[in-house]
């Protein structure tokens, strides 16, 4: 019946998308030399096949602090930037050492939570996060094996060389103490028959690893296939970086985050979460509201903690919660989180983007280690922080101050008189737009 539920659902949303869907588009998608344009070259012709006004064309052409030959050198078809708001967290003690944390995010509350949360956490030491080390895996995938149990076997007699192989790639990797320090062989059963699957354990040191480690799973390949005389298929580094994890723990004081009440909603939100996966998804969704947010401020790929965290919380068979969360015997509330966090400080944009570079000064880290820690420890201040205004007053009051903030703005406030707007909506449950431009021009007038 689920199958069914998801099959039908794509030929329902093509359905109506091809009814509804606006032209507005002129000519074909396919734009022939279209990467080997210059990017103001390419903004142009945009802006006439989409009919951009001059305000929309130099909106996206601001690249935000990122110079546009950069911009052009990360990605392809470049034809500007997009930025996001960049705020900082503060209070944030971690083993015994403060940082003030630039998050990048669109979403209001998130900045201010996790600020608060670390605040709290300060009254019981702050937070302490331990690290598994550096460590990516590399998988080759080998198929059509004569015989895979044998081939496993002699793939793990050959184990030295194979290593020796992986790390003649990177003398740089290996000088600094790291590189491939261990393999292992599985056979799978899948679809397409038995597959025989080499996974290198790599120490990435500073780095992410997806480059050094893709290169050696390529290097490695064709020894593989001699060993096994089967034929590989994809060689890549996997996203399930369970080698690679942190383990941030911070005792919250009872009476400092509101009382023994307020503890045991937080110890019943996650008992939801640990019981039901349409709950655990929001739950872990909220730590990544701060691991995210992070990571984008510092450069790092965020797909790559996406898909490891997710897969990380899955790994048991059943999909649960990254956190747990209990009373202890003082009746203070526990939090611990566990979760892979592949980051990294050389190579990728974390070395290029100027304002990456900047907010990994901001935030002090001197390596790839510390700043999987920081990011551990923001995504449990951004969990309990979550956890915390649901069991007591709800998320809504808290966003909905910042929404006013918005609306007030959207409708012609500016300076003071955004707050004073603000504020009103909200003394006078009224938070919408028609209200704002009401109050901005009664507002106004009376100034005047
Ligand atoms: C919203 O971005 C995040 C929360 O939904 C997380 C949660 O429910 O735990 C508030």
């Amino acid at each position: 019946m689920h199958l069914r539920r998801t099959r039908a659902l794509p030929l329902r949303l093509k359905r109506r998308s091809a009814r509804k869907r606006p032209r507005k588009m002129q000519g074909s998608s396919e734009l022939p030399g279209f990467y080997k344009l210059s990017l103001q070259q390419r903004l142009e012709l945009l802006q006439r096949l989409a009919g951009l006004t001059e305000e929309e064309a130099k909106t996206l052409a601001n690249t935000g602090g990122l110079p546009s030959d950069v911009a052009n050198r990360m990605i392809e078809n470049v034809v500007g930037g997009m930025t996001l708001p960049l705020g900082m967290a503060t209070n944030f003690l971690i083993n015994g050492k403060d940082y003030v944390v630039p998050m990048s995010l669109e979403e209001p509350s998130v900045v201010a939570a996790a600020s608060n949360a670390a605040k709290i956490a300060r009254v019981k030491g702050g937070f302490k996060v331990t690290n598994t080390g550096p460590v990516m895996i590399g998988q080759i995938q080998t198929v059509r094996v004569p015989n895979p149990k044998a081939a496993a076997k002699k793939l793990m007699s050959k184990k030295k060389q194979l290593l020796a192989r992986a790390n003649a790639q990177d003398p740089m990797l290996v000088s600094l103490g790291g590189g491939a320090k261990g393999l292992h062989v599985k056979v799978i059963k899948s679809l397409k028959g038995p597959m025989v699957i080499v996974e290198l354990f790599v120490n990435c040191g500073d780095a992410m690893g997806a480059n050094a480690v893709n290169t050696m799973a390529e290097a490695v390949a064709p020894l593989v296939e001699e060993i096994t005389g089967g034929k590989v298929y994809l060689r890549i580094i996997s996203n399930l970086a369970d080698r690679r994890l942190v383990r941030a723990t911070a005792t919250f004081e009872k009476e400092a985050l509101g009382g023994a009440e307020v503890v045991d909603g937080i110890v019943y939100a996650y008992a939801f979460a640990e019981a039901d996966p349409y709950r655990c998804a929001t739950h872990n969704k909220g730590i990544m509201n701060g691991v995210i947010a992070v990571a984008l401020a510092c450069g790092q790929d965020t797909r790559a903690l996406e898909a490891g965290a997710h897969s990380y919380a899955a790994s048991s068979g059943a999909y649960k919660p990254l956190s747990v969360w209990k009373k202890d015997k003082n009746g203070d509330l526990m939090g611990i989180l566990e979760m892979p966090m592949a980051v990294g400080l050389v190579g990728g944009a974390a070395k290029v983007h100027p304002a990456a570079k900047a907010n990994v000064k901001i935030l002090g880290v001197t390596s790839a280690l510390e700043l999987a820690n920081v990011m551990g420890a923001v995504g449990l201040a951004q969990n309990f922080a979550a956890l915390r205004a649901l069991s007591a007053e709800g998320i809504q009051r808290g966003h909905m101050k910042l929404h006013a903030r918005n609306l007030a703005s959207s409708a012609g406030a500016t300076g003071a008189l955004v707050e004073t707007v603000a504020s009103r909506m909200v003394e006078e449950k009224k938070i919408r737009f028609d209200r704002a431009k009401e109050l901005v021009a009664e507002l106004s007038n009376t100034r005047s």
